[in-house]
């Protein structure tokens, strides 16, 4: 109800604060904080994020929050405090860099955690709760929105610390899916912010290709148009930012990016390693098929002449072979 969801906002504003604190001012956050500055992130924008650390010992914020009034029982409903075996309430994140999680209005409503001593999993998450549910915001979408907005574009990434690299280089229109797959939720948050298109940049690794083609599908069934932009093998768009610097990043990263097509035509050279000879027909097969799910005729012609191009094939045949397809598809 109303009364419950206002006091689950108001005690994870209060766990915001306290853990934003502890990582600025505190001893206890002390090796949070120089952690973060190692990854090149400013006070600044650790201030924007209100980034903070929950510390080792597991009682500073129940007992911050008991003291506060709030009972044991929405402690554990928001989240952030557990009932051990022996009935004793200690908190739930501990000897964690935490990053508060917002809703569209930018009130926090959960937590990612993540370790510093390589623990698995590297970061745990607030579980669903009567005000969070991970499918469907999108990290840094508050902060994002003029971005959005002034752009018509959103570069969708995977994780908080890619977020918070591209908005503190001023890359403002940034946000994450949080994991891997996007959500049909999370996309229709995207439809109704962007005007002209969304770019996906997921991380340069077998999940974030999966997770670029996963997510291609879901934008293309809402009608969202896309780019895809790459990461080189084994990079993601924070470390990659840090490396070559914002410009070089824009230049070579965000403006290259390829239409969905081109992206899964490429991908597709990576299952027929010698679509160039041997394996050409193999992959002409499937690049039909691949072609005959766009609904754009424009794009299919286009792909289609530069296939004709590349593997010295007819045009001609290539249109024979995919108007067959397209139409047993329709
Ligand atoms: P990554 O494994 O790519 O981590 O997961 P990352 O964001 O690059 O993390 P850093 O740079 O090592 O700090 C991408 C996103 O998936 C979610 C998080 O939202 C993470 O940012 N994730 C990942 C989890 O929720 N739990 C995990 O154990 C790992
Ligand atoms: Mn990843
Ligand atoms: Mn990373
Ligand atoms: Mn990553
Ligand atoms: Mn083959």
């Amino acid at each position: 109800d109303r009364k419950l969801r206002a006091q689950l906002y108001e005690v994870n504003a209060l766990a915001t604060k306290l853990y934003n604190h502890i990582l600025m001012n505190h001893p206890a956050g002390a090796q949070g904080l120089s952690y973060l500055l190692e990854r090149g992130l400013t006070k600044k924008t650790i201030a924007q994020f209100q980034l903070g650390y929950s510390p080792a010992n597991g009682r500073d914020l129940v007992q911050f929050l008991r003291k506060r009034g709030f009972s044991v029982d929405l402690i554990v409903q928001a989240g952030l405090g557990l009932i051990s075996s022996d009935g004793e309430l200690f908190d739930r994140f501990r000897n964690r860099v935490m990053f508060p999680i917002a809703d569209l209005q930018g009130r926090t409503i959960g937590f990612g955690a993540r370790t510093l001593t390589g623990d698995d999993p590297k970061y745990i998450n607030t579980q669903e709760t009567p005000i969070f549910r991970k499918g469907n915001i999108l990290y840094g979408y508050a902060l994002a929105r003029q971005g959005i907005r002034k752009t018509g574009k959103a570069v969708l990434l995977e994780g908080y610390m890619d977020v918070i690299a591209l908005h503190q280089h001023g890359i403002t229109h940034a946000i994450a899916s949080l994991g891997t797959a996007l959500t049909t939720e999370q996309a229709a948050i995207l439809r109704r912010a962007v005007a002209d298109e969304v770019i996906l940049l997921y991380d340069g690794d077998s999940a974030g290709q999966k997770a670029t083609q996963k997510s291609i599908e879901i934008l293309r069934d809402m009608d969202i148009p896309i780019r895809v932009a790459q990461m080189p093998q084994d990079v993601d768009p924070d470390e990659a930012i840090r490396k070559q610097g914002v410009d070089a990043f824009r230049s070579d990263v965000l403006d290259k990016a390829v239409s969905a097509l081109e992206y899964q035509l490429i991908q597709l050279t990576h299952k027929h390693p010698q679509h160039m000879t041997t394996d050409r027909i193999d992959y002409l097969r499937d690049a039909i098929s691949i072609l005959a799910l766009e609904e754009s005729s424009i794009e299919r012609e286009a792909m289609a002449e530069w296939l004709s191009k590349t593997y010295a094939i007819s045009l001609a045949a290539l249109k024979d072979d995919l108007n067959t397809q397209v139409r047993l598809k329709s």
